[in-house]
């Protein structure tokens, strides 16, 4: 664990602020913040952060040159031990602004070994969506854990999950409210 490194950093992938993907990426750092764990919560959508432009450009300098929003996460990678990375899922994957996030971490998978992803950093996943059936989008979540371990290093310790959210929101549903707060809980331990 590298000493600096001690934030809860939440990254909401839903514009739509203090909805269920919000809601329970909150709750995940409130569960964090009370075991003394500091946290912040961004959404993706105010800082902006826009697609990478493929200029290749970092591939040699390790930084990105898109001036936006994402640079305020590139600077708070480095104290971060845990990314709570919530998606809603949009035509049966992750949001647009998930995705945009990812691309934009290319900038860590090129041939110089100096510029990596900071190393030991842990996620918790959060996913919501609207259809019945609770394991629907398994495949999808499986799919972003891959590419968070494979491309960054960085290993999933929790998952959350929300289905039918039109009928049944998050905030209407404290066992699950609860088990986002315990998974923030027991990441003093990791
Ligand atoms: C553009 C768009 C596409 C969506 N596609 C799907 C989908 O493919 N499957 C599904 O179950 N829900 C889908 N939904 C519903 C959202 O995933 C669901 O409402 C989610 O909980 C929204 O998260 P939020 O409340 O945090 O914004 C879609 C919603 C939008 C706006």
């Amino acid at each position: 664990m590298r000493p600096d490194a001690k934030k809860v950093v939440g990254i909401v992938a839903s514009p739509r602020h203090g909805a269920n993907t919000g809601i329970l990426v909150q709750k995940v750092l409130e569960g964090a913040s009370s075991r003394g764990l500091p946290t912040q919560l961004h959404y993706l959508s105010d800082l902006g952060v826009a697609p990478c432009d493929a200029c290749d450009a970092c591939m040699s300098t390790g930084q990105c040159v898109v001036d936006d929003g994402m640079q305020v996460l590139h600077a708070l990678f480095p104290e971060t031990r845990v990314l709570v990375l919530g998606t809603p899922i949009y035509f049966d994957h992750v949001s647009a602004q998930l995705k945009a996030f990812l691309d934009r971490l290319y900038l860590y998978t090129g041939p110089n070994p100096d510029y990596r992803f900071p190393g030991g950093v842990k996620a918790v996943l959060v996913a919501t969506w609207e259809d019945s059936n609770p394991a629907r989008y398994d495949d999808v979540i499986a799919w972003l854990q891959g590419r968070l371990s494979h491309y960054f290093g960085i290993e999933t310790v929790a998952i959350i999950k929300a289905s039918h959210t039109g009928s049944r929101p998050v905030g209407q549903q404290p066992e699950l409210l609860q088990r986002a707060f315990a998974a923030g809980a027991a990441l003093q331990e990791r």
